[in-house]
This record gives structure tokens, sequence and C-alpha cells, in this order.
């Protein structure tokens, strides 16, 4: 699915998610045979601009029975007099449940107006929404993408799933043929491919060449945030800054590693906790992020990124602080550029030397591993680390009862040291 922060006037695409823009209302309107976007500025509804209520009202006129109206966790009772439209046109509206909303406010006010269709767990909405639109499933990538699919042969997918693991220890379990088609098909068709197992076959004969990897690289997930998961961040910022900055004194350095950096938001929001912190002010901070995938380096490089990605997790005062416009985007300040540099490592193997690191992310990539790579990830990370250093791991992630490693008391941080 492609995500995009909505304008005025975009025919609505299959398989694309758009994102209501800040302080404003996104409706959907008729244009001749097709749909697109308009926004408006009108008065906010609910204290809310985007306001669900305005969207509803907007696709009960222009879709009618036809739409299918999700709301999801949040404040308040936006979404209610807009799902009133929708029902009253005809359509159905599905809600989130109180257990697994964090806040019960938004779908709540629809279930409790009598005008949800459904109630359910946050994990049971995808597959129903996707079997109200008639898509099957096992394939909803494909199928919400709208595009026609080529199809994939047994060996081309055990090949592919070799492949990944032996170049990037991702493990690709039965039933993600869907995710290999959906991504793999785009690449086989700018080579001018129309089958995929042709391209895969193609790939077969040079596996490690200029195809191979970009086969590889297709099949990672590089969702990430700034501040992602906030915790690390406070933590850092409130303990681990302050403990180093009596213990390196006397060199006034620090060296920290993002280890699986994708496209950068995770470094920089270390360097912007860095720069922002006065127990480490006026050191030499040096980050070094690092991945397998090139593509996301090279953004990594840039240091630019959209409103939308600067809207998920970035404060304004630090948007303000530590980022300049830059046409339609934003690009992080020289300041920050100069704290971090980037190269390509792939976790799976021996490291290169980097010397020691005082401060190691490594977050949100174990997951991807079999349990004995993540081992064996963690204890080269344990090489690289100093002694007193910390390591943070995704929320969900472990040591994994390695010995050699305690957890640090850290909100709903996952921090770890070393013990000898
Ligand atoms: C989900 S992102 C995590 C980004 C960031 N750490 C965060 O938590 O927001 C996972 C990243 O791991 C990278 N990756 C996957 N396998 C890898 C490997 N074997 N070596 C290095 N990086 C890898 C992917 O390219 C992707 O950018």
């Amino acid at each position: 699915m492609h995500v995009v922060e909505a304008t005025s006037g975009q025919p609505l695409q299959p398989g694309t998610v758009y994102v209501a823009p800040g302080d404003h209302h996104l409706e959907v309107r008729r244009a001749g045979a097709g749909l697109q976007t308009h926004l408006q500025q009108g008065p906010a509804e609910n204290f809310c601009r985007p306001a669900v209520d305005v969207l509803f009202r907007s696709v009960a006129a222009a879709v009618g029975p036809a739409a299918l109206g999700l709301v999801m966790t949040g404040m308040g009772s936006d979404g209610r007099r807009g799902s009133d439209d929708l029902v009253r046109g005809g359509a159905r509206v599905v809600v989130q449940d109180a257990a697994t909303s964090v806040v019960w406010g938004m779908p709540g006010s629809v279930a409790q107006a009598g005008l949800a269709d459904a109630v359910l767990p946050l994990t049971e909405l995808a597959p129903e929404v996707l079997r109200r639109l008639g898509v099957a499933a096992a394939r909803p990538d494909a199928a919400l993408a709208g595009c026609a699919l080529m199809p994939l042969a047994a060996q081309s997918f055990s090949f592919v799933q070799d492949l990944v693991l032996r170049e990037s220890a991702i493990v690709l379990g039965p039933g993600k043929e869907y995710l290999v088609e959906s991504r793999l098909g785009p690449l086989a068709q700018a080579d001018g491919s129309r089958d995929l197992d042709a391209w895969i076959d193609g790939v077969r004969r040079f596996p490690t060449g200029p195809a191979g990897r970009a086969l590889v690289e297709a099949l990672t997930t590089n969702e990430t945030s700034f501040f992602r998961d906030v915790d690390p961040f406070t933590h850092l910022r409130d303990q681990v800054l302050p403990t180093l900055a009596k213990a390196r004194g006397g060199s006034r350095r620090l060296r920290i590693w993002c280890g699986a950096c994708s496209s950068g938001q995770e470094p920089y929001s270390v360097a912007m906790t860095v720069a922002d912190s006065p127990a480490v002010a006026g050191w030499h901070t040096e980050i070094v992020g690092t991945d397998l995938s090139r593509a996301m380096l090279e953004r990594c490089r840039t240091g630019r990124y959209s409103r939308l990605e600067v809207n998920r997790g970035l404060p304004a005062t630090s948007l303000v602080k530590h980022f300049v416009r830059d046409g339609a985007g934003w690009q992080v300040s020289p300041a920050l550029k100069a704290m971090a540099r980037f190269s390509e490592l792939n976790l799976m193997r021996p490291l290169p030397p980097m010397g020691r690191f005082d401060v190691v992310f490594l977050r949100n990539v174990l997951i991807y591993f079999d349990v004995q790579t993540k081992q064996a990830v963690l204890r080269r990370v344990a090489d690289v680390l100093a002694p007193d250093g910390y390591l943070y791991l995704g929320a969900a992630e472990t040591t994994l009862g390695l010995t050699g490693w305690e957890r640090v008391p850290a909100g709903r941080g996952s921090v770890y040291r070393k013990v000898s």
C-alpha cells in the first residue's frame, strides 16, 4: 500500500492510503466517473480539523452504500455523526472494541449510538475489512494494490526464501508468497519481464548480482519513525547521557551505533537527543548508522524527509530547531548531519573494525531473524559495546536469556547492559 499526504484534486487510486494533512478537512468528491480528494478549511467540528465527521459525510454523499466506514481508537466522539450519515446512505460502519482500544471514545460513541455493524478487536479488523471488500485475505497486499499480480511458482518462492535467508538472515515463512509477489512484481516489470518466475530464474543464474541484491533489499521492512516508542529516547536523555557524562568527562567523546537504521529517523532522533542534552553540551559525538539496504542509506545521507514523515513522532519544537524547510519537505540541519555517518553493514556477517561504542541501538531488526542468528548478532554487539555501555532493543525484543546481559528498568523500553 502507498501512504500519501492528501492534496486537493487527487484522483483516488486503489491501494493508496490518503492521510488528511494538519488543519485541513479531507473530503471525497465525485469527479466524472471517478472520485477525488478535496481539502477545505471550514470550521472545526468536534474541536477537530481534520474531522472524521466531515470525511464520512462527504463519502456518504459521493460513494453511498458501497462505502465502508472504520473507526478505531481515539478520544472524543468524532466519527459518530459521520457514521450516522454513512448508515443513512446505506453504507456500513465497523468499529474497534473497547478491550483493544487505547481510548474507546470515538469507536465507543459509534457503537453506543447503535451505528456499528460490527465491533471487533484490533486483530480482526483488517481481515473483516478485506472480507467485506471481497478481497482474499491470504493475499491482502496484492488485492488491495489493485494490481494484476504475477503469480509465483512454489520453486521460485523457495529459491527466494533461501536467497533472502542466506544474504540477510530474514526468515520468510510459509504464507509470505503474497509479500514476495507484491514486492518483486514491480522489479520484474521494471526489468521488462511479464513473468515473475522467469525474472527469478534470471536472478538464480547470478544470485549475488545487482538483481539478486535488489531482490533482497525489496524484501526488507523499513518501517521507522522519529522518536519511535518515545521511551528509549527519554531514557537516553534522562539516564544514560548524564551517567556517561560523568564517566567520559576526561575525553568528552561519545560514540553511538544505530545497527539497522532504515531511512535515518532513529539516528537523527539520537542526534537531536544528544544535541539537546546539557550534560554533554560541546562534546564530540559520533553517530554511526548502518543498514543492509543501500537505498535506505542513501536516504539517510540526504537527510531529507517529507511532511508526512516529520509529522510522525517529531515534536514541533524539534522540527523548528533541528530542520530547515526544503520545498514541500524538511532537511536535517547541518549540525545534526555533521554528527552522523552512514555505511553499509550486514548484521549476519562478522563486524568490520568499528571501534568501541558507548551506546548501541539495535531496534526492530532481530525480530526478522531466527534464534541462532539473533544470538550470534548479540554476541558480536557485545564485542563492540563498552563495558559500561547500553544496548537498546525494540519494545518486544530481548537478549533471549543469553548470559552476559542484564535488563535495565526503563519504562516500556528494552534496555540492556553487559555484565562480566
Ligand atoms: C523495521 S526497520 C528498523 C528501523 C529502526 N531501527 C527502527 O526501529 O525504527 C529494520 C531495518 O533492518 C534492516 N535489516 C534487515 N536485515 C538486515 C541485516 N541482515 N543487516 C542489516 N540490516 C538489516 C532493514 O533494511 C531495515 O531498514
